[in-house]
């Protein structure tokens, strides 16, 4: 183990490690479809209901994202690969095609997500070059899940795959 392990690159490679599941993050803004794919999701807090989830400071969008009232969080499922690299990418095209929902509140949701969440943001906190947002949930649906459920999409080392059961 050595300090130049700790460079962003080696950083990167030795958190991909680690897998994870994916939300997509998004809300109505100025009349347009604004969000983006994040893996930092986190559940924290069952009462009151509370989960987090890390921004970038060089996020673009995060700005435009962070005015709306009520953020929809939905939980990716092992078919939103392609959903979520569109996600991630070009902000014009990242809802091209994709069956969503804006609520009432402004708040938009995947369609064939695993769950969805309608949140308000409770607080930022600084942290390095992320931002840790807490989101206060005001909602909460899993249509999937009641529908057979559905395996969710994991990300690991930069690249996309499924659970499968344990032996
Ligand atoms: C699988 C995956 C997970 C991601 N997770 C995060 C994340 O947790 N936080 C983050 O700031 N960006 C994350 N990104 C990048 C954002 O989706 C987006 O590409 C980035 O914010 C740049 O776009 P923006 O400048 O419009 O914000 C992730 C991308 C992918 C493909």
């Amino acid at each position: 183990m050595t300090v130049a392990d700790l460079d962003p690159a080696s950083l990167r490679r030795a958190f991909g490690a680690f897998p994870s599941g994916v939300v997509a993050v998004a809300a109505a803004v100025d009349g347009k479809l604004v969000g983006l794919a994040a893996n930092s999701f986190t559940s924290v807090s069952l009462d009151p209901p509370l989960v987090s989830f890390s921004i970038a400071n060089a996020s673009k969008t995060w700005p435009d994202l962070r005015r709306a009232d009520r953020l929809g969080v939905t939980i990716l499922a092992s078919h939103h690969g392609v959903v979520c690299r569109q996600l991630a990418g070009p902000a014009e095209h990242r809802f091209d095609g994709v069956p969503a929902t804006v609520t009432g509140t402004g708040a938009v949701t995947l369609d064939d997500g695993l769950a969805r969440f309608d949140c308000s943001i409770s607080r930022e906190f600084e942290a390095g070059d992320h931002t840790i947002v807490l989101l206060r949930l005001h909602a909460v649906d899993h249509p999937v899940e009641r529908a057979h459920g559905s395996s969710p999409l994991v990300f690991h080392r930069s690249g996309f795959g499924r659970l499968s059961p344990a032996a």
